[in-house]
């Protein structure tokens, strides 16, 4: 059946890179092609366009310019900071305790569960309400002496719950560990002052707000010694070895400061939709439910179950009819598995395979949401009448 229209309804996954993103970046591809490493004039100019890029995101998070690392995305950072400061902690005698929450993205779970694999650290995964919300006191009570790092992410990428930094981060504080979030989803919605946050450790990915794919930040609190976890060259001073992806990097930070310049108009435009699609949704489509929370969830994040549906042939169908989504984060995609986020959150198997993430973006517009809302009722009921049949 040929697609009536496409409706990319994945902006959590990525974003298209915007034109003026692309413009900035383009003469530092074969025009200031220099190594910024280099000491001659073509490196000098690359090194130059890096800084600058520093000091621009430094501006949207409010830091000094010295305290951003440039990184290859949003994994790398949070592996750089979780690995960096706990490897570094222990060795300092603080300790060997990390606690995370099992809502997290997989570049952070995966990285915790193996550093207590393999390397001998202690970890906690916090309790999570059933709107993927976390308590401060819950991690108050978990926090010990031995805790070095505590991680938590600021917008959920599966269900967009919101987390209290400030709280979480103060509790951590108090202790003496420190706080790192990932807020990779957040970026370009919400706001990034980092003394208003309360974090210590924050990641980027410049491919969720209009820039490229492939490059990322690691914001560092000044103070916050780190052990490298790419070692080499002393790039990123000393913190991140390897080559700067210079047009990478201008692309990133003209792509957080128009988003950061937009961010009031883009978010009022999002939270229309997703309200849409949310209303929508729940009104047609027999027992739909929203994940996360119902309000203090990222403006552009709408995601649901359905009961007696399997999400990866919800999926399909969308796509038969243009419609791009997701079952949940873009890593999980094509696992028929139920999400390990929904389990944990309560839900029990055969709703959290039933899962359905839909977010909007710049383009997305009212007749996409009205088109996306009737095609996802007629593939619930579709799907739910074949199962019936089969199932007798
Ligand atoms: C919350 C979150 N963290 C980390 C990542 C990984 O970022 P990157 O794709 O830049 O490695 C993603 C990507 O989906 C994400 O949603």
């Amino acid at each position: 059946m040929p697609a009536p229209r496409t409706v990319y309804l994945d902006h959590s996954a990525s974003t298209p890179c915007d034109p003026r993103v692309v413009e900035a970046m383009t003469p530092y591809f074969s025009e200031v092609y220099g190594n910024s490493s280099s000491s001659h004039g073509f490196g000098r100019k690359a090194e130059m366009a890096i800084e600058k890029a520093r000091e621009h995101i430094a501006a949207v998070l409010r830091c000094h310019p010295n305290e951003i690392i440039f990184t290859s995305g949003g994994s790398e950072s949070d592996n750089l900071a979780i690995r960096g400061a706990g490897w570094l902690m222990r060795a300092h005698g603080k300790g060997n305790h990390l606690i995370t929450t099992p809502v997290e993205h997989s570049a952070v779970s995966v990285t915790v569960k193996q550093m207590s694999g393999l390397q001998g650290f202690q970890s906690t995964f916090l309790p999570v309400g059933k709107d993927a919300s976390i308590d401060p006191e819950d991690l108050a009570n978990h926090l010990t002496d031995q805790t070095s790092v505590v991680s938590v992410i600021y917008a959920n990428n599966e269900v967009g719950t919101l987390a209290p930094l400030a709280q979480l981060a103060a509790q951590a504080h108090a202790r003496g560990a420190v706080f790192h979030t990932d807020a990779v989803q957040a970026a370009g919605q919400l706001p990034l002052d980092v003394t208003q946050l309360g974090v210590d450790l924050m990641s980027l990915s410049a491919h969720k707000f209009y820039g490229p794919k492939g490059v990322g930040a690691l914001y560092v609190r000044d103070g916050i010694d780190l052990t490298p976890a790419q070692s080499g060259g002393s790039h990123e001073r000393g913190r991140r070895a390897g080559t700067h992806n210079t047009p990478f990097i201008v692309g990133m930070a003209k792509a957080l400061q128009i988003a950061e310049e937009e961010r009031d108009a883009r978010t009022a435009h999002y939270r229309a939709l997703r309200d849409q699609l949310i209303d929508g949704i729940l009104t047609h489509v027999p027992d739909a439910y929203l994940t996360g929370h119902p309000t203090d969830r990222l403006p552009s994040h709408a995601s649901f179950v359905f009961a007696h549906v399997d999400s990866s042939k919800l999926l399909m169908h969308l796509d038969m009819r243009g419609i791009a989504g997701s079952g949940g984060s873009a890593c999980k995609t094509g696992n028929p598995e139920p999400s390990g986020v929904l389990l944990a959150m309560g839900y029990p198997p055969e709703l959290a395979i039933g899962s359905l993430r839909l977010t909007v973006g710049l383009h997305t517009t009212p007749e996409e949401i009205a088109y996306t809302v009737e095609a996802v009722r007629h593939s619930v009921e579709k799907l739910r009448a074949l199962a019936k049949l089969f199932s007798v």
